[in-house]
């Protein structure tokens, strides 16, 4: 992939972020997607790669944009061939309230770079380098959390552990806290945490959790250009939000969906089984202010927007900066690709 490209990708979060901006605090989680969604697929397909969504909105009959399986950019013969993860609103819900740390996000590589998940719920266990290569799923996590312990000289009442503040984590919560170990509970938003996991500055040491399967895949990608480690675990809907007859339903279809893929609930799955190649580039832009990204903020037709633009190849991660004069009036034109 031309390096040159990673600036147009960080074009493409830009445009989800700006458009979904419009709909802060307005209450509608679906109006933030909508948006999001309809800018970043009109900025990806004016850029010259042939691409395919492997990571998207759902399958072709549930997602009328980015579909998993959707073929996106000019297209031409001389397009580079990409598969694309994307996620344009990561964190819906913190937008439509007006909540912190909401990003648009997308992950690009070569033709079979990710792994082609599913929409359903993944475990994930996700560490900065120091830890890399060290911890182990099919281990209990308290056994995981002394491993990154040892591995980075603390104590593990020094260790803080990051975990999305669901039901179904309040009980590991409360033995964490328990034993004297820090937990970050956060309320949604597990790429950006993942992200926290693996870079120096921040103090979380881990990011655990039962979370979606299409942003395990995202963070995925990420973890592996920032030199982390991560295992996952596809996880049937019936066994984290409970046995109805609703959820034993679309469990069946998931693990229909998993067996056609080549796919085992319940298998762990390395940080190569998710993200199979270094050369991948991954932006993602700040929505609402959060701990890694700052939000878009706008005056008029002044808009400024922080992206954070990281080359798996080279490592090389970029803070970008920018200020876009946007012309708001008309609501489908993003001046950004003119
Ligand atoms: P969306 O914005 O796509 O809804 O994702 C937000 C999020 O918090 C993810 O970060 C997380 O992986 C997933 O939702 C958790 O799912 P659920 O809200 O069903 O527990």
């Amino acid at each position: 992939m031309k390096r040159e490209l990673a600036l147009d990708f960080a074009r493409v979060t830009e445009a989800a972020a700006i458009a979904s901006h419009k709909m802060l605090g307005r209450g509608s989680k679906e109006n933030v997607d909508q948006v999001a969604v309809e800018a970043m697929r009109l900025a990806l397909n004016r850029m010259d790669i042939d691409g395919e969504i492997v990571i998207g909105e759902g399958e072709i009959d549930e997602a009328p944009m980015l579909y998993i399986g959707e073929k996106i950019g000019l297209q031409t013969e001389d397009s580079v061939k990409v598969d694309i993860a994307v996620d344009p609103v990561e964190g819906t819900r913190m937008v439509s309230v007006g909540q912190a740390n909401a990003i648009a996000v997308l992950a690009v590589g070569k033709k079979g770079s990710f792994l082609k998940a599913p929409d359903m719920y993944m475990e994930k266990l996700i560490v900065g380098s120091k830890a890399k290569g060290l911890i182990d799923l099919n281990k209990p996590l308290l056994d995981n959390i002394e491993i990154v312990a040892k591995a980075k000289n603390k104590d593990i009442k020094d260790i803080l552990v990051a975990i999305l503040d669901k039901p179904r984590h309040e009980k590991i919560i409360k033995e964490l806290q328990n034993l004297g170990i820090k937990v970050y509970a956060f309320p949604d938003g597990d790429v950006a945490t993942s992200i926290l996991a693996c870079i120096d500055e921040s103090d979380v040491d881990i990011m655990y959790g039962i979370g979606g399967a299409p942003e395990g895949v995202v963070s995925a990608a990420v973890v592996r250009a920032l030199g982390g480690d991560m295992q996952a675990r596809l996880k049937l809907r019936s066994s984290v939000k409970g046995i109805t007859l609703e959820n034993d339903k679309i469990s069946k279809s998931e693990k229909r969906r998993c067996e056609e893929k080549g796919l085992v609930v319940g298998e762990v799955l390395k940080l190569d089984d998710l993200a199979h190649d270094d050369e991948v580039i991954f932006s993602a832009t700040g929505i609402t202010s959060g701990d890694i990204l700052e939000g878009v903020k706008r005056k008029d037709n002044i808009v400024k927007t922080q992206t954070l633009l990281i080359r798996g190849n080279s490592k090389t991660i970029r803070y970008i900066n920018s200020v876009h004069n946007v012309d708001y009036k008309d609501e489908k034109l993003y001046p950004l690709f003119k």
